[in-house]
């Protein structure tokens, strides 16, 4: 539950529905998003310390990876969680369809293990080439599928399972069930969408829910080995909220039957 601390002043000048998806190209909106963020050093709304984050998932996935496998970080935003991810792994690469994404995780978060490169999830044929250059590997995921439209889900999940192969682990923590009713409390407590949702959603790109019925869909040859639901957290500034952002998640760890 959102608990207001000040009561907001302003109003809605239109009401925004979250749940409408203008028909945007999603390349383009993320990287119009990330160069913004990078040019303007924006904050980031999903932006956490990893103790926050990719170390509350560590346990669930660690001991099910092979270490002899690469690590992708599919969707790996600035990179704040692949940085946290190659103190744990041997070999991290993390991609993002956004080349100001990949540079901004270039400059603040590399190490001799890590290797961002540009991929775009939605167009398969780069999953392949990626395939074939390093055989299967597992995959981190956060928050990287449920902005996609759902007509466009099953190419993004395609091209997970391609790089996967018969040998790779994935783990996905992404939006679930209530997210959008919370991103909506939220700006009906703020009177707006708060800066940090603002500077999302001004590009077209919408939040959506993952639940464990959909991933069964998307991945029908996989097994689910673990799921539930948890919470993400944010290192956002949102002053009207006490106990800071917290977003219904879902979380799973599926592999190739
Ligand atoms: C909500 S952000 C999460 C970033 C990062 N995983 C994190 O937790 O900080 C979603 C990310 O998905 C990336 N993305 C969107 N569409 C993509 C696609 N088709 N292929 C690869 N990455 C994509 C965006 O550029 C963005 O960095």
């Amino acid at each position: 539950m959102l608990k207001k601390v000040i009561l907001p002043e302003r109003q809605l000048e239109e009401d925004i529905d979250l749940a409408e998806r203008p028909d945007i190209n999603i390349a383009s909106a993320w990287e119009n998003y990330w160069s913004k963020t990078y040019n303007l050093s924006n904050p980031i709304l999903w932006d956490s310390n990893a103790e926050k984050a990719a170390a509350l998932d560590l346990p669930r996935f660690k001991d099910l990876m092979s270490p002899q496998l690469p690590l992708i970080d599919m969707a790996c935003g600035n990179g704040t969680q692949t940085r946290f991810l190659a103190d744990h792994f041997p070999r991290l690469i993390g991609v993002d369809v956004a080349q100001s994404a990949v540079e901004m995780a270039q400059k603040h978060n590399s190490a001799p293990n890590i290797e961002y490169r540009t991929l775009d999830a939605l167009k398969p044929e780069q999953a392949t080439a990626l395939h074939v250059e390093i055989g299967d590997a597992n995959i981190y995921m956060r928050t990287g599928f449920h902005h996609i439209s759902p007509e466009h889900r099953d190419r993004f999940a395609q091209s997970l399972k391609i790089l996967l192969g018969k040998t790779g682990i994935l783990y996905l923590i992404e939006l679930g069930a209530g997210a959008t009713d919370y991103l909506n409390s939220l700006i009906e407590l703020y009177g707006e969408p708060p800066r940090e949702l603002a500077l999302v959603i001004e590009h077209g790109i919408r939040p959506g829910d993952i639940t464990e019925e959909k991933i069964k869909d998307f991945f029908p040859d996989c097994e689910i080995l673990d799921s539930g639901e948890d919470f993400l957290y944010s290192d956002a500034d949102l002053q009207l909220l006490e106990g800071g952002f917290k977003i219904p998640t879902f979380y799973a760890v599926i592999k190739h039957k």
